[in-house]
C-alpha cells in the first residue's frame, strides 16, 4: 500500500493525553494505555477512531472505565477501530495489550537486549506497544508507570522528569515519569533493566540546572567519559551558535548493544547504538571518537530540531533530519577544522548519496510517495537534506540565516510542522522568492553542471558559460532548472586572487554566483590577466561540474587557492582522469585473458603528463609543514574504487578499477619514499594517547604514509613492527588493517589478526574491526573468508553491529571480493539477505541496498547480480521493507 503526500489530512480526533502502565516481563508484558480524546472540531461526528497497532493482542478494551459492547469495536493485530463516540465531549479508552519483548527480534517497539528492556519507536514503532494514533502531528502529554522486578530492573526511566517511586508487592516496584512536552508517540521511550551511571551537570543559558546521566553496562562507565564530554559541549554550543537552550531537569542517554540505527532522540532519554557511546584509547579508534562525538550532539540537537518542532507528517523527515545533520556538522567543524570536516562530509556525500541519486532508489529530499517509511531514512533524506540546509545558509548569508532559523524558532515550537513552513521563514526574513530554490526539496537526481570559459584579453573580459542537466529519476522524467548557489574565486597565474571591475549574465553576491537558467553566461569585466577559475568552493552546492580544466590550471588550484576544499578537490581532479583512463584499458585486456590473471598494468602509462602533475602536486601538499597534517592525509587518501566506479559511470569492472588505483598508489609511494619515511618519523608522538583533532590529524597523516610506505617496499615488516608499537587503537588497528589487506596470506598477517582476536576476545566492539578487516580484504578470497568467520564464536546473525561489520563490510567495502566475476558473493548475499529477514526486516533491506548500483556493472556481472536480485523478489513472505526496495531496483 502506498502512502501519498497529496493524500494528508489531520486526525478526526485530538488526544489531550495518554497514560500508559507497563508491567514488564520478558516474554508477557502487559501494557495498559489510557487516552483521552475529543472529536476535532468540524470533523465528521459518526467518524470511528482508528488506531494503529502491529502483531497486537488486545486483552481488554473500555470506553469510559465501562467494558465497550463488542458491537462498537473491530479489532486485528494492525487495527483497531472503535465507533459510536461522542460528537463533542472528551471520552476516555482505556486498552490493554500484552506483548513479548523477548521475542521481538526486528528491534522495534519494546524490545530485550542483552537483559535490557528498551524502546525503539521511530518511525512506527509505537504501534508494537499498544493501538495508537500512531503518526507524527498526535502530539499530547504522556505520563509513564513502570512495574518490574526489583532486582532484575533497579533502572526504570522514560521521558521528561522523573515523579516518583516506591515499592510494588512481593519484590516489584515502580517508577513513575511525566514529560511535561507534548510530543508524537515515535519520541517515547523506556528503559528498563540493570546498568551502570555516569553522572554530570549541566548549567543552562538562564541557569537551569540539569542533570546529565549515560547509562551503561556495569563496567563500562569509564568509557563513557567522552560522550559526557561531548553532550556538554552540545549543550554549550547549541546555546552559543543557535540560541537553544534544553528544557527539562534531566537529559538521560542509554547505551544498548542491539540497535538498528546509530541513535535515537527520545525526548529526554536517548538511546543509543553502544557503538556510538563507549571509547577509550586501546578500544576506540579516532574516527570513532569523531563519530561519537557528532552523534551525541546530532540526538541532542534534535530536541529543538525534531522535537520541540516535529514533523506533520514522514514526507517532511527532512525537516528534521536535513537540518539536524546541518547543525551536526556545523558542530564538529566548530570543534575539529572546518576544512578537513568538509572534505568528509563531501567524501561521504559522493560515496552514498550520489549513489543513490543515480541509482534505481534515487527519491526527492522530501518523497512524493513510500511503501515503507524505514527506507526513507537515507543519505537522500539527511545529507542532502543537510546540503539543502547549507545551501538556503549560502544563498542568504550567515546574518539572514540566523534571523530565519530564529524565526523558525519563534514561529514553530511545539508545531508538528512542513517544508514549506521551514523555507517560508527564510524567504520571509530575506525577501527572497524561494520557489526555484524549493525544487531541491522535489526533485531527485544530482544536477549536472558544465562549465567552459574564455578570455578576450584585448576586452579583459572573462565570460563563464554555464549549463545545467538535472537528468531523470523514478517518476520523474522531466525537470526543470534549479536554484544552484556556486561559491567561487578567480586566481591569477601567481595564484592571487583577481578582482572583476563587474559583472553580467546573473546575480553575483559576494562569492556566490547564483546559477537559475537551464543555460546562463556570466560576464567578468575588468580583468587584467587570464584568470583560473575555482568554482563551487567549499561544494557550496551538491552538484557534478563538468569542467575540463587543464592540468596546469588544477595544479595551480591544488597548491593556492584559499579554499582548502578546492585545493584538495583540484588533487582529486587530478588523479581522476589518469585511473579512470588506466581502468578503462586493463579492463578489456584482462577480460579477455580470463579471471584472475594478474595485470602488469601501469596505470600512469594512460596519461604519463597527467600522472606526472598530480604526483608533484600531491607531494608538495603532503610535504607542506604550513598546512594542517589532517588536510595532507585527506589529500594522501586518493580517489576510492568507489569513485572511480561512479566518475565511469558505466560498464564498471572492480577487478580493473583496483588494479588501476594500485598502480596508482604504487606510483606515488615509489616517488615520495623518502617524504612518507620522514612523516612516519616526524609525525609519531611519546605524548600519551590524546583524541583531540590535532592530534588525530598527525595520527592521519602518519597513518597514510606508512601504508605508502609499506607499498612501496612491497614488504610487510614496517606494518608488523607498527602493529608492535602501537599504543592505542587508531594506530593498532591501521597497522592492522595494511597487514591484512596488502599481505593477507602472511605469517605477519596471521600473527596480527590472532593478537588482536586473544586481546579483545570479549569485546564484541572491537571485534567488529577485526571482522570488518578480513571481510574488506580485496579479491576472489572475500566470499570464502566471510562464510569461515560467520561461524565464528564472535559472530551472532542477531546482532545488527555483528552483522554490518562482516556481511556489511563486505558488501559495502569491498568491491573486488563482493563483485567477483561469477556472482558467487550476490547468490550468498541474497541468501543472507532471505534470513536476515525473517528476524529483522530494517536490517535486510539496509544490506540489500548494497546491490542498488547493480545496473552500472558489466554485463556479465549486471547479469548475475540481477538473477540474485531475482530470487530475492520471488521469495515468498518478504517483508514489506525488503519487497518495497528489491522491487524498486528491479524496476528503476
Ligand atoms: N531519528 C534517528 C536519528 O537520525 C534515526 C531513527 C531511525 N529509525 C528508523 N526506523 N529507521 O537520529
Ligand atoms: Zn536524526
Amino acid at each position: 500500500q502506498v502512502v501519498s503526500l497529496a493524500d494528508y489530512r489531520p486526525t478526526d480526533f485530538v488526544l489531550e493525553r495518554v497514560d500508559l502502565t507497563f508491567e514488564l516481563d520478558p516474554t508477557e508484558t502487559k501494557v495498559e494505555t489510557r487516552l483521552i480524546f475529543h472529536r476535532r472540531e468540524g470533523a465528521d461526528p459518526t467518524a470511528p477512531l482508528v488506531l494503529d497497532g502491529d502483531e497486537l493482542v488486545l486483552t481488554s478494551l473500555l470506553f469510559d472505565q465501562i467494558e465497550i459492547d463488542p458491537g462498537r469495536y473491530t479489532a486485528t493485530p494492525n487495527l483497531l477501530t472503535i465507533r459510536d463516540l461522542p460528537a463533542a465531549e472528551p471520552f476516555e479508552i482505556t486498552i490493554t495489550t500484552l506483548i513479548n519483548p523477548e521475542a521481538n527480534t526486528q528491534l522495534m517497539g519494546l524490545y530485550r537486549s542483552n537483559g535490557i528492556y528498551c524502546t525503539q519507536c521511530e518511525a512506527e514503532g509505537f504501534r508494537r506497544i499498544t493501538y495508537f494514533p500512531d503518526r507524527p502531528d498526535v502530539l499530547s502529554v504522556y505520563t509513564v508507570n513502570i512495574i518490574a522486578d526489583k532486582a532484575a530492573n533497579p533502572l526504570l526511566l522514560s521521558n521528561g522528569n522523573f515523579l516518583g517511586g516506591a515499592g510494588y508487592g512481593e519484590g516489584k516496584h515502580f517508577a513513575a515519569w511525566f514529560d511535561p512536552h507534548p510530543k508524537p508517540s515515535y519520541l517515547f521511550a523506556l528503559v528498563a533493566g540493570d546498568l551502570g551511571l555516569v553522572e554530570d551537570t549541566f548549567t543552562t543559558l538562564s541557569g537551569r540546572e540539569v542533570a546529565l546521566k549515560i547509562y551503561v553496562e556495569h563496567g563500562k562507565e569509564p568509557r563513557a567519559s567522552y560522550a559526557m564530554d561531548a553532550l556538554k559541549r552540545s549543550m554549550k554550543w547549541d546555546e552559543d551558535v543557535f540560541g537553544r537552550e534544553y528544557d527539562l531537569d534531566i537529559f538521560m542517554i542509554v547505551a544498548v548493544s542491539d540497535f538498528n540505527m546509530g541513535a535515537m532522540e527520545n525526548k529526554g532519554l536517548n538511546v543509543f547504538n553502544d557503538k556510538y557511546v563507549l571509547a577509550d584509547p586501546e578500544t576506540a579508534t579516532d574516527a570513532d571518537y569523531a563519530n561519537i562525538e557528532a552523534i551525541i550532539a546530532h540526538e541532542y540537537f534534535h530536541n529543538w530540531t525534531g522535537n520541540r518542532i516535529t514533523c506533520r507528517d514522514w514526507f517532511q523527515l527532512c525537516l528534521k533530519e536535513g537540518l539536524t545533520v546541518y547543525r551536526d556538522h556545523q558542530f564538529s567543524a566548530d570543534q575539529r577544522s572546518r576544512a578537513v570536516k568538509r572534505i568528509a562530509e563531501v567524501r561521504h556525500l559522493r560515496a552514498e548519496q550520489f549513489v543513490e541519486d543515480s541509482g534505481p532508489l534515487a527519491h526527492p529530499v522530501r518523497p512524493n510517495t513510500y511503501k515503507e517509511i524505514n527506507n526513507f531514512y537515507t543519505t537522500t533524506v539527511y545529507e542532502k537534506g543537510s546540503e539543502v540546509t547549507g545551501m538556503i545558509a549560502t544563498i542568504l548569508g550567515p546574518d539572514l540565516f540566523k534571523a530565519g532559523m530564529d524565526l523558525y524558532f519563534e514561529r514553530h515550537d511545539g508545531d508538528a510542522a512542513t517544508v514549506e513552513d521551514f523555507v517560508a521563514c527564510f524567504a520571509e526574513v530575506s525577501k527572497r522568492d524561494l520557489s526555484q530554490f524549493s525544487l531541491w526539496y522535489n526533485q531527485a537526481g544530482t544536477p549536472n553542471v558544465t562549465v567552459s570559459c574564455a578570455y578576450d584579453v584585448g576586452a579583459g573580459l572573462f565570460t563563464v558559460d554555464l549549463e545545467q542537466v538535472v537528468p531523470p529519476t523514478p517518476g520523474q522524467p522531466n525537470k526543470q532548472p534549479m536554484h544552484i548557489p556556486l561559491r567561487f574565486g578567480l586566481l591569477s597565474a601567481a595564484g592571487a586572487p583577481l578582482a572583476a571591475a563587474g559583472v553580467e549574465g546573473g546575480e553575483v553576491s559576494g562569492d556566490v554566483l547564483h546559477l537559475t537558467e537551464r543555460r546562463q553566461t556570466f560576464r567578468f569585466s575588468g580583468i587584467a590577466e587570464r584568470p583560473v577559475l575555482s568554482l563551487n568552493r567549499g561544494f557550496s552546492a551538491p552538484v557534478v561540474l563538468h569542467f575540463k580544466q587543464d592540468s596546469a590550471d588544477l595544479a595551480l588550484i591544488a597548491s593556492h587557492d584559499s579554499d582548502l576544499f578546492s585545493r584538495w578537490q583540484a588533487l582529486s581532479d587530478l588523479a581522476l582522469p589518469v585511473l579512470c583512463e588506466s581502468a578503462r584499458q586493463t579492463g578489456g585486456k584482462v577480460a579477455a585473458k580470463g579471471r584472475g590473471t594478474k595485470a602488469k598494468s601501469a596505470a600512469v602509462a594512460a596519461d604519463p603528463a597527467a600522472a606526472v602533475a598530480l604526483t608533484k602536486s600531491l607531494l608538495s601538499i603532503v610535504g607542506d609543514d604550513s598546512l594542517e597534517p589532517a588536510f595532507r592525509a585527506q589529500a594522501l587518501a586518493l580517489p576510492s574504487e568507489a569513485d572511480i566506479a561512479r566518475e565511469l559511470g558505466s560498464n564498471i569492472d572492480p577487478d580493473a578499477i583496483h588494479r588501476a588505483r594500485q598502480a596508482l598508489v604504487a606510483e606515488i609511494a615509489r616517488a615520495g619514499l623518502d617524504l612518507f619515511g620522514q612523516l612516519v618519523e616526524g609525525m609519531a608522538s611519546d605524548a600519551p594517547y590524546s583524541p583531540d583533532a590535532a592530534s588525530a590529524g598527525r595520527r592521519a597523516l602518519k597513518n597514510a604514509a606508512l601504508g605508502y610506505l609499506v607499498q612501496a617496499a612491497q614488504d610487510p615488516a614496517k606494518a608488523a613492527e607498527a602493529y608492535d608499537k602501537a599504543d592505542n587503537m587508531t594506530d593498532l588497528s591501521h597497522a592492522l588493517g595494511v597487514l591484512v589487506t596488502y599481505f593477507p596470506e602472511t605469517e605477519a598477517a596471521q600473527a596480527a589478526l590472532g593478537n588482536f582476536q586473544t586481546r579483545f576476545a570479549g569485546n564484541a566492539l572491537v571485534l567488529d574491526k577485526w571482522f570488518s578487516v578480513q571481510a574488506s580484504i580485496p579479491g576472489d578470497g572475500a566470499l570464502a573468508r566471510i562464510k569461515a568467520l560467520m561461524s565464528n564464536p564472535g559472530f551472532n546473525p542477531a546482532n545488527p553491529n555483528r552483522v554490518r561489520a562482516l556481511i556489511g563490510s563486505f558488501a559495502f567495502s569491498n568491491p573486488t571480493g563482493f563483485h567477483r566475476a561469477d556472482g558467487a558473493a550476490y547468490d550468498f548475499m541474497a541468501e543472507q539477505i532471505l534470513l536476515i529477514d525473517k528476524r529483522n526486516p530494517q536490517l535486510a533491506a539496509r544490506l540489500l541496498t548494497s546491490m542498488r548500483t547493480w545496473r552500472m556493472l558489466e554485463p556479465t556481472r549486471a547479469e548475475k547480480a540481477k538473477a540474485a536480485l531475482s530470487t530475492i523478489e520471488k521469495s515468498s513472505g518478504l517483508s514489506n521493507d525488503v519487497r518495497d526496495i528489491v522491487e524498486r531496483m528491479l524496476k528503476g
